[in-house]
């Protein structure tokens, strides 16, 4: 390697993956491997060979037989943490205090508070803490977002949005309380995001309606997001229906239809305008919103600069999801976000 070749590389984020789930396997996995400033050093698993065969077939140089020895890995400065969502708080903590950037899968955690336990071993370690919603990134979304915010569809009033696919092995981790399942932790997650987002204020109050399985997940929840301004904001989420991802923001002047919404990726994508009887498709370019979102954060992490998106924005959503999992449960009556 000639020097050029071993500056770039001592410029780059050296990452370690904590698990080998089947999401970082997938997407985020390469998305780091392809990203300008960051490199992916080492997996670990629970099970040492897991973690070799892991590693030999995603050409990751090193692996670890424990999530301990991977944080306590002095060649590594950050953590992608796709484990099943109970599982963030406390390996996300442990590997903020061992000075270790944590970049965490969706939903951050169970609830709010939890969250702020994590952002505050953040600060107190000084490293950078970002939950993985990756749609956020994506070219289309920033244009969907600058379009609402100059006003072009008017004044917001609704966002209708949902997310629902099929699972259909019994044994995954969504469908098991002990590890934060259900559609609306899983999926629901990202209908709240887009409507808080869209509306660009807190809700103040929810009701829901869920479908629980017999081990008490929800495997479907509908939604309803009251916003202090009068908007309101509708949803649907579900682990047991055919695949569907779109929202629609509708203002006082037209509305914005978007579909394959949190998963556009790397084809061209469009955003159907709709103002009265006239009709326009923007049409935006494709790119990998998990490799954009890695970038982002490797920068961050790098130079030392506030992530686009702080974990008080994961705590606000959860702080939103806990409601309507009360309202859920109590039969869906008005609950406020406290
Ligand atoms: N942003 C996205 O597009 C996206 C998409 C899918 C999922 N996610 C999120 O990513 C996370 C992981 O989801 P996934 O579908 O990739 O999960 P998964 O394939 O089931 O992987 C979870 C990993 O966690 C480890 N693990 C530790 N304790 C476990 C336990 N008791 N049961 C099961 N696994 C355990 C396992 O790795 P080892 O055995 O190697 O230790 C397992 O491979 C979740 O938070 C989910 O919400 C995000």
């Amino acid at each position: 390697m000639n020097e050029e070749d071993e500056a770039a590389v001592s410029d780059r984020l050296r990452w370690g993956v904590l698990s080998t789930a089947n999401i970082g396997r997938a997407a985020v996995n390469p998305a780091i491997q392809a990203s300008r400033n960051g490199v992916l050093n080492a997996v670990a698993s629970r099970d040492r060979d897991r973690a070799e065969a892991f590693a030999r077939e995603h050409g990751i140089p090193r692996s670890h037989g424990s999530y301990e020895a991977l944080i306590e890995d002095p060649e590594i400065d950050a953590l992608y943490v796709p484990l099943p969502n109970s599982m963030h708080r406390d390996w996300v903590i442990h590997a903020l205090r061992a000075g270790k950037h944590v970049l965490c899968e969706k939903p951050l955690a169970l609830g709010a508070t939890d969250c702020m336990e994590m952002a505050a071993a953040a600060v107190e370690s000084g490293v950078k803490l970002m939950e993985a919603f990756m749609y956020r990134f994506h070219p289309r979304t920033e244009q969907v977002i600058e379009m609402v915010r100059n006003g072009q569809i008017g004044e917001v009033g609704a966002v209708r949005s949902t997310f629902t696919f099929r699972l259909r092995s019994p044994d995954n981790i969504r469908l098991d309380p002990s590890l934060g399942g259900g559609a609306l932790m899983d999926v629901g997650c990202y209908c709240v995001n887009v409507s808080r987002t869209m509306v660009g204020e807190e809700p103040h109050a929810v009701q829901a309606s869920a479908r629980w399985t017999d081990r008490g997940v929800d495997e479907m929840l509908a939604g309803v997001l009251h916003f202090p301004g009068g908007a309101v904001a509708h949803f649907d989420c579900a682990l047991t229906m055919e695949r569907c991802e779109r929202y629609e923001v509708a203002g006082s002047d037209g509305y914005l239809d978007v579909d394959r919404a949190f998963l556009p990726g790397t084809e061209d994508v469009v955003i159907r305008e709709v103002r009265g009887r006239d009709r326009t498709r923007h049409a935006v370019g494709g790119d990998d919103e998990y490799r954009l979102m890695v970038e982002h954060f490797a920068d961050c992490a790098l130079h030392d600069r506030p992530v686009r998106y702080p974990v008080s924005e994961a705590a606000a959503n959860l702080r939103t999801i806990e409601a309507l999992y009360r309202s859920a449960r109590r039969g869906g009556g008005i609950e406020p976000v406290e």
